[in-house]
């Protein structure tokens, strides 16, 4: 494989809205101890990347300034210490940042190898819903085979991974979007109920698909007045997990609810994670989790493909709600 010297890659030439995102040229860089040049063939587009477009959110110190937290290609060169990859493995890599680009550097311990028969763009739009969902459902809020999850967001990027997740290890799901045209597909995906929460209360219809007992777990990325209803919502024992709050993040809790159900809150951010962290994550994905990806039974839902230059078009259709599942970019 050819490497050339530089590279034309989205980045935000200040904090803005989506024309803020332009292509400019970066020197195509090189894999550092433990590290990987990924051939970038897809790349994801999530939420948090339109959060550092805005400038509300920055990458650490030392990370590229080009945008992207997730992407697949073929690894191109490798770092000093690098062992368990090699030039012409196919992975899916976990990223700080850099993959709206052709070329990237990816921490060969985040990388997962792409399974046999996925394709490029539904293998870039996956690492970031895989450890997001996994780290979340599984971890924090120990989802067992038989309860209820309830998965707020279920028609975005992570929403409708974590249907899928939540479906193959034999949970019930429950969840909410906004436009009932989407209520069927979330159905067919896995969900045993899809309710449009600007018509229905999602509280009725957990109690009533639980018998009245309340589902064990919450998926929430909504935050403001839904985590009053989403207590409301758990059974007993129930586990609160925060990964967003797109509606804000201050909130009134009642302790007395929280006390007499016995709920336990969790909420955790992917990004700032430690690098060992994420790569004990990385393995026990690689393990419990991609032979599904393998066999079918996880796949993401990849609304569109687009073409890398397309990035701010992207952005818009991000937020403008158009997007069921996910966007990826293809240099
Ligand atoms: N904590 C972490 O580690 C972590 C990792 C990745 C992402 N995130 C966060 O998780 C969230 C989801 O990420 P994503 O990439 O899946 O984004 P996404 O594809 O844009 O999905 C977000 C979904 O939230 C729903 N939504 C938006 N505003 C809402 C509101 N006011 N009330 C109720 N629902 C609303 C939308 O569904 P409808 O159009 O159906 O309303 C949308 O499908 C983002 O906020 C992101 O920043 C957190």
């Amino acid at each position: 494989m050819t490497i050339p010297t530089s590279m034309q890659a989205i980045v935000a030439r200040e904090p803005g809205g989506p024309e803020v995102l332009v292509l400019a040229e970066r020197p195509v860089p090189t894999p550092g101890p433990g590290e990987v040049l990924v051939r970038v063939h897809a790349a994801g587009v999530n939420r948090p990347d339109v959060m550092q477009r805005e400038g509300r959110a920055r990458p650490a110190p030392g990370v590229t300034d080009v945008l992207g937290l997730e992407a697949a290609g073929e690894v191109a060169a490798i770092g000093p210490g690098v062992q368990r990859l090699q030039a012409g493995s196919r992975v899916m890599a976990l990223l700080p940042g850099g993959g709206y680009a052709p070329w990237c550097i990816a921490p060969a311990n985040h990388c997962l190898p792409m399974p046999a028969g996925l394709d490029f763009a539904d293998a870039g739009a996956l690492p970031e819903g895989l450890f997001t969902v996994w780290h979340n459902l599984f971890e924090l809020g120990a989802l067992k085979m038989g309860e209820t999850v309830l998965i707020h967001g279920a028609a975005g990027g992570i929403g409708t991974l974590a249907i899928r997740m939540a479906h193959a290890a034999g949970a019930r799901v429950i969840a909410t979007a906004g436009r009932t045209e989407r209520l069927a597909d979330l159905k067919a995906m896995g969900a045993v109920e899809a309710l449009c929460y600007k018509q229905t209360d999602f509280v009725a219809v957990c109690r009533e698909a639980t018998g009245g007992r309340g589902v064990d777990v919450v998926l929430d990325m909504v935050g403001g007045d839904y985590v009053k209803r989403n207590f409301e919502a758990l059974a007993f024992g129930g586990r609160h997990l925060s990964l967003s709050f797109l509606q804000g993040s201050q909130v009134n809790i009642e302790l007395l609810t929280l006390m007499q159900k016995q709920l336990s809150l969790h909420s955790s951010t992917l990004r700032p994670q430690t690098d060992d962290e994420k790569t004990r994550m990385a393995r026990l994905i690689e393990r419990h989790v991609l032979p599904l990806v393998a066999d079918r039974r996880i796949r993401p839902r990849v609304h569109q493909s687009l073409p890398l230059a397309d990035a701010a078009r992207a952005h818009r259709l991000l937020e403008a709600g158009e997007v069921f599942g996910k966007l990826v970019l293809v240099p």
